[in-house]
């Protein structure tokens, strides 16, 4: 009779056994994330010898191209491959001129980088915000963006990044057709093996609030909404991906990442193409703010999260925390 009630009761479960040691932790963990899983973001500016400190930001700054060149330097040191490239241009007017001028700020930058660095992986945001004067991701016409006006110019912005040597362009206007486009214009100019990633599912959010200060680029009337996602609608975000990948699109993305874990993880059981998620600026900064304050333990945070947007299924994390991730990387081997 014992015996056979210790029979009932048996195996006892003991999740704990794999938990219990550190090896074993290691041994039997589902995610895992790498330096070469990251594209750190980096705000490029006209001038010469300039590091400034972005007051939203702490820790991210804005560089001149000569300093930009050391700080891609230092960070391949630390077996960061990948950038992307946001342009702060000398000057801004209505129809964004200086997104799509040879002698723009992206165009010069990108030509610098692949000058210095033969294994380095270039992204250039492809948007207007940065460059009109309004702030607006295209052309304003009555009032409102005018779509098809803006594609033909970012379809210009995208040549000229390749031109200069982009590998990967990465159009962030939430313009319908831009994809398609942009694709086309690459094409025919002899562009056929340079990359698409696009921002396929990109919400409007007000977790971007710290770059647009970085960039200068706050809308000065309205808002993005009539161009970027509503936050409460996760089936559009997957009609947004599709559209981008039969456009053409190598690489789709969600955008922000951490309001929008669901979104990622349903883009990748859906879809087969590369997932990239973007670790936003104002995730950034509200991670730095409690860190300063002392009211949490950046690291630990920083990896809690990092890994969080890996678990939900991004195959490609766009962060600011990428050096760090880097840096802690290293100390671990
Ligand atoms: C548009 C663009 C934005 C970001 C990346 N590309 C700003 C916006 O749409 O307002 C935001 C990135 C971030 O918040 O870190 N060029």
């Amino acid at each position: 009779m014992e015996i056979l009630k210790a029979i009932e009761s048996y195996p006892e479960i003991r999740l704990r056994r794999l938990r219990k040691r550190k090896e074993i932790r290691e041994l039997v963990k589902e995610t895992d994330l790498n330096v070469d899983d990251f594209i750190l973001p980096i705000f490029v500016r006209e001038g010469y010898n300039i590091v400034e400190e972005i007051n939203s930001m702490p820790g991210i700054y804005r560089y001149s191209i000569d300093k930009m060149i050391k700080f891609i330097e230092k960070n391949l040191k630390l077996g960061i491959k990948s950038f992307i490239l946001f342009g702060i241009p000398n000057y801004k007017d209505d129809l964004g001129s200086e997104a799509y001028s040879k002698e723009g700020i992206i165009a010069k930058a990108v030509k610098e980088i692949k000058k210095n660095f033969d294994n380095v992986i270039i992204a250039t945001d492809v948007c207007l915000c940065e460059y009109t004067n309004h702030g607006h991701c295209g052309i304003i016409k009555n009032g409102v963006v005018d779509n098809d006006h803006t594609i033909e110019l970012l379809s210009k912005a995208a040549l000229v990044y390749a031109e200069a040597g982009a590998d990967i362009v990465a159009p962030s206007a939430m313009m319908d057709g831009q994809v398609k486009a942009i694709r086309r214009v690459l094409d025919t100019n002899g562009y056929k093996d340079t990359i698409i990633m696009s921002y396929s599912a990109k919400y409007a959010s007000s977790f971007y609030g710290p770059f647009r200060e970085a960039a200068y680029s706050t809308p000065q009337f309205g808002d993005r909404k009539g161009y970027q996602m509503d936050y409460r609608n996760v089936r559009e975000a997957l009609r947004e991906i599709q559209i981008d990948i039969s456009e053409g699109a190598d690489i789709v993305m969600v955008k922000p990442a951490l309001s929008y874990l669901d979104v990622i993880r349903i883009a990748k059981d859906n879809f087969n193409i590369p997932l990239a998620a973007y670790n936003v600026s104002g995730e950034y900064s509200m991670v730095k703010a409690a860190s300063l304050a002392g009211w949490i333990n950046e690291k630990d945070v920083v990896l809690e999260i990092l890994y969080s947007i890996k678990r939900a299924g991004a195959d490609i994390i766009i962060s600011y925390f990428a050096e760090k991730f880097a840096e802690w990387f290293k100390e671990k081997q």
